[in-house]
Formats: C-alpha cells, structure tokens, sequence
C-alpha cells in the first residue's frame, strides 16, 4: 500500500460537499462549546479535524452524525439541510454513516467476530452463520485473519482498533468518522491504521472524517485540514496551505518536536 496523499482537488469534481457544515453552535448546559463551526467535507476524501485536547472535535463528530443536537446552525450531508428533513429521513442518512470511536469502544463480552457482526444482528435481516462469514469478511479486510474467535482482551489496542474499523463497515456507510483510531497505538499499529483508512478511501470510495491530535496520522492519509481551537474553526485547507499557515497556533501546533525542545524559555521552567 502506498502511502500517496492524493490531493483535495482529486475529490472535488462533485459540486456539491458530502458534509457541510455551516454556522453550527453546540452548547453543553450553559458552555457554548461548538462556535459558529463553517467547513466542507468534500466526496471521497480524507478529511482531518486536527486540534488540542478538549478543542471540540469529539463534540463536533457526535454532532456531525446526530447524538448531540445543534443550538443553531446547519449541518447538510449529500445537499440536503438535515434541519428540513423528517426524523425518518435524518434516520436514514444516519444509516449511511458510521462512526469509530476512540478506543474503539467494543463490547468485552463478545468475541471478535461478535462484535463485527453486531451491526448486522440487531438488523435481524440474516442467519447467524451469515453473520458470521460476513464478519469474517470483514476482519480479513483489516488483516484479521484467524482472529475471529479472539476475546476483546486477547486483542493489543491496534487490533482492538481494527476490530472496531470492520464494525463499522458492517453497515457499508458511505461516510466514516474516525475519533482517534491512532493514539495510544506504537508506530507499526499506527501504520495499520493509517493503511486501512487510505485502503477504504481509495478501493471502498468512503468520505472519511478523521479527528485527530496526531500530525503524523493526518499528514499521512488526509487531502484537506480543518483546525479547531477553543471550540472555532481557525483553518480549512489544504496540507501545504496548512504547513503555510502563518497563524501563530497552528505554528506551534505544527512545529518538531525537536524545535520545541530547542525554544523552551529558561525563564518558564
Ligand atoms: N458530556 C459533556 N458535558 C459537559 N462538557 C463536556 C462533555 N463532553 C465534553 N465536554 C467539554 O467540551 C469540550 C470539548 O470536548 P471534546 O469535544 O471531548 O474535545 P476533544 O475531543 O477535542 O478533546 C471540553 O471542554 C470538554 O470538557
Ligand atoms: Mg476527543
């Protein structure tokens, strides 16, 4: 697998973005955490929200796919205003997205391929020895092979991951929104990751979303940036216009590591 970044324009011969993002406000109580948020995911891309912790991108992506509700603002996915539709017709672009969370979020009691399979058992729509080629499918998808009878706690935190990437393509989406699929994870399990989310963009034709803190993950397998801080969009772009940026945080953001080891001010220690 190459690890080629293809650029955003490759992804914009559709006019119309399959997620966009305009004005959006999400408050938690009184916190106005979410603030006037404007962006585009475009068709067919890997799209990276990159910030600090505790910045919003979690809030955002559980605000993108419906489990926290906007305080004004719109969200349009495949151009169409989610604020105009029915629940029934919210349920059904809902139906088109998945989401792998951080960690992966598996059930401990059930073995690999019972997780895989979950999505389609609660759709109730196939035998149980279906369900279980078809996870088996899947896992040989994330290179998980032989896997399929594996507790969760038999598994490292890169195959738990990709465990929870199979999960999620059970539902075949046309959008994946990935929360973290890397931290915690050494560099050979990152790598995986960021393998598989390029290998799903480019053969399966999914729009990614992925939020990340890592520059490294973005880098490798993302066509357009957006940066949230505090809560705001401060960038949207692309990599180099992202490298470019002149905005004093995101340089900072940005910078090696090895330079921020060089600049560390002896009067702040
Ligand atoms: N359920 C919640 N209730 C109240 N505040 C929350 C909740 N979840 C997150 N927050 C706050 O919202 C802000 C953004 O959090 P989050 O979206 O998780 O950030 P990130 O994913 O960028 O680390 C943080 O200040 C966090 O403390
Ligand atoms: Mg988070």
């Amino acid at each position: 697998m190459t690890t080629m970044n293809l650029p955003a324009s490759s992804f914009t011969d559709s006019p119309i973005p399959m997620i966009s993002v305009r004005k959006a406000n999400f408050f938690y109580g009184d916190i106005h955490i979410l603030k006037n948020i404007t962006f585009n995911v475009p068709v067919g891309g890997v799209t990276a929200i990159l910030g600090a912790s505790a910045s919003g991108k979690t809030t955002l992506l559980r605000t993108l796919i419906g489990l926290n509700q906007l305080r004004g603002g719109e969200i349009w996915i495949k151009g169409q205003n989610l604020n105009e539709l029915s629940e029934a017709r919210h349920q059904r672009i809902w139906k088109q997205m998945a989401i792998v969370f951080q960690h992966g979020a598996l059930f401990d009691s059930l073995t690999a391929w019972e997780n895989v399979g979950f999505p389609l058992y609660e759709r109730r729509s196939l035998p149980m020895s279906e369900i279980r080629k078809e996870a088996e499918r899947l896992l040989e998808m994330v290179d998980l092979q032989g896997a399929a009878d594996l507790t969760i706690d038999q598994c490292s935190g890169g195959m738990q991951m990709r465990i929870a990437i199979a999960r999620a393509f059970a539902s075949s989406p046309e959008i994946i929104l990935y929360d973290e699929p890397t931290s915690g994870l050494d560099p050979i399990a990152r790598d995986l990751i960021c393998d598989l989310i390029q290998k799903q963009q480019i053969q399966q034709k999914v729009t990614s979303v992925l939020v990340t803190h890592q520059l490294s993950t973005a880098f490798r397998v993302s066509n357009s940036f957006i940066f949230l801080h505090a809560g705001e969009v401060i960038f949207e772009g692309d990599a180099d216009e992202l490298m470019g940026s002149k905005d004093p945080y995101i340089q900072r953001f940005i910078q090696p590591p090895s330079r921020a080891y060089r600049t560390v001010n002896p009067e702040h220690l």
